[in-house]
Formats: C-alpha cells, sequence, structure tokens
C-alpha cells in the first residue's frame, strides 16, 4: 500500500519504520521541512514531503501528532487519499502533561471524534494504547503465544477490513473496539490502556470501561 503518515514522532517514526520493513511505499511528514526527516529517510527508505503532500493518493493516512496540534493541521488535509482510503489516529488527550485543557472532550467528546472533526473524515482509533518500543519490537506472527491484542475502533465496513489487516501484519491481534463513538472505551486510563492483554481480556476490558473519565485524564482549571 501507499501509506501517509503525518507525524514522525515516536509513534509516527516507529509505524514508518515497521511498515516499511513489511514492503510498504511510507510519504512521512513532521511539522517542519522534509528535509529534517532526512535520517529517518536514508535508515528506512521513506519519502519526507510536507504535511499537506502525505495523503495525497494514498490507500492509507495515519495521523500520530500531540492531540493540542491536531487543529494545526490544514483544513482538508487528508483529502486527497484516494476514495475510501482508512485513516488511522493514534492520539491521546493528555490534558495536564501536554496538551491543554480542551472543552469538548472534556465535556464528554471522544477524543477520536473530536479528532475526526477536525480533519473533516472519519477515523479509526488505534495504536493509541501501546508503547512505541512495544510497537517497534513486540509484534510476533499469527497464533503466536501472549501475542498483544490492539483494539480498533471505528465504523464497520471496508476500511476497518484493511485496518484489522494491517494491525495483524504488524503481529498484533486485531480487536474491534466497536464504532468511534465508543472509542472512549480504549482512552487513557480505561483498563485495556497500556495493557499487554490477549483478545479475550482486551474485550472484557473493553467491556468492562467505565463511562467517567479518570480524573488524572481531566484538565486542571
Ligand atoms: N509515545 C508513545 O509511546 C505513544 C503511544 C501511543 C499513542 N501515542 C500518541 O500518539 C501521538 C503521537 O505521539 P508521539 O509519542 O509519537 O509524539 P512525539 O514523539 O512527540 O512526536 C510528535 C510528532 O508530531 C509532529 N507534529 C506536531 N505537530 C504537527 C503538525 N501540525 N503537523 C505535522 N506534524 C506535527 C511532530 O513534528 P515536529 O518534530 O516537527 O514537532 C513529531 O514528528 C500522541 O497523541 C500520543 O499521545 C504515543
Amino acid at each position: 500500500m501507499r501509506i501517509g503518515i503525518i507525524g514522525a514522532g515516536a509513534i509516527g517514526g516507529t509505524l514508518t519504520r515497521r511498515l516499511r520493513e513489511l514492503g510498504h511505499e511510507v510519504r512521512v511528514a513532521n511539522s517542519r521541512a522534509p528535509e529534517t526527516l532526512a535520517d529517518l529517510a536514508a535508515e528506512t527508505g521513506a519519502t519526507p514531503l510536507w504535511a499537506a503532500e502525505v495523503a495525497k493518493d494514498a490507500d492509507l493516512v495515519i495521523v500520530s501528532i500531540p492531540q493540542k496540534n491536531v487543529p494545526d493541521l490544514a483544513s482538508g488535509i487528508v483529502d486527497a487519499r484516494k476514495p475510501d482510503a482508512p485513516v488511522i489516529e493514534t492520539n491521546n488527550y493528555y490534558p495536564q502533561q501536554r496538551d491543554g485543557y480542551i472543552e469538548a472532550i472534556e465535556q464528554g467528546q471522544p477524543e477520536s471524534a473530536w479528532v475526526a472533526e477536525h480533519l473533516g473524515a472519519p477515523v479509526f482509533k488505534v495504536f493509541n494504547g501501546i508503547f512505541w518500543k512495544r510497537l517497534l519490537a513486540d509484534g510476533k506472527p499469527r497464533g503466536s503465544a501472549g501475542r498483544i491484542a490492539l483494539p480498533i475502533a471505528g465504523a464497520d465496513g471496508a476500511g476497518k477490513k484493511i485496518v484489522f489487516d494491517l494491525v495483524e501484519d504488524l503481529g498484533f491481534d486485531a480487536v474491534d473496539g466497536g464504532t468511534i463513538e465508543e472509542s472512549w472505551r480504549q482512552q487513557p486510563g480505561t483498563p485495556v490502556y497500556g495493557k499487554d492483554y490477549g483478545p479475550e481480556d482486551a474485550r472484557r476490558a473493553l467491556a468492562e470501561a467505565p463511562t467517567e473519565r479518570p480524573a488524572e485524564f481531566r484538565a486542571e482549571r
């Protein structure tokens, strides 16, 4: 696939490395000029571009930037992807450590629904609950003991199948986390977040998620 990645930090850089290893064509951007990604490009063979260019004709787009920076993305930034190409976002809202106060999320809008609104495109929430070092190194072949399960939230259909297959190819068990409206079940502070569960425990944890956002993941005002 041709994959465009917006964000080249811990997660965007890791996905660039892993997806290049799997043989995908990767176009990657940070908030600055493509030259600033020369090392990552030389290491992986990915093509560095400006953020406004990476989604063009992509089969899949990944947005992996701090939540507070999402409103800085150019309007329509994923619009030039191929028709029906899915958009993944890996983001988390960390109000106390990084992102500050975001009214709609504090009022209960799921973090990913807020991102989708800003992008003007539906998204899949995935990779938000796995530490980047584990994403880099702990993928295992299908059927292996101790394979980590990753929940995927987003609309059912062909896009979700593409995202499920990608997660499996990266070495993780894909677990259905429901729609984007239900994606709060995998947000920071939920029972599944950051855990190395297999599929059964991941499904149980998603089902047991409390509706209330934990205090440590609310903004201090
Ligand atoms: N770190 C983890 O293990 C982990 C795990 C799961 C989920 N997440 C979540 O995934 C997201 C990314 O996390 P991270 O740890 O990869 O962050 P990070 O290491 O701080 O990297 C952030 C990246 O986003 C880029 N960026 C910021 N604003 C941008 C903009 N307006 N346009 C284009 N690129 C922009 C930065 O570019 P510059 O270098 O030019 O600023 C940088 O490449 C966050 O929401 C985080 O909570 C992180």
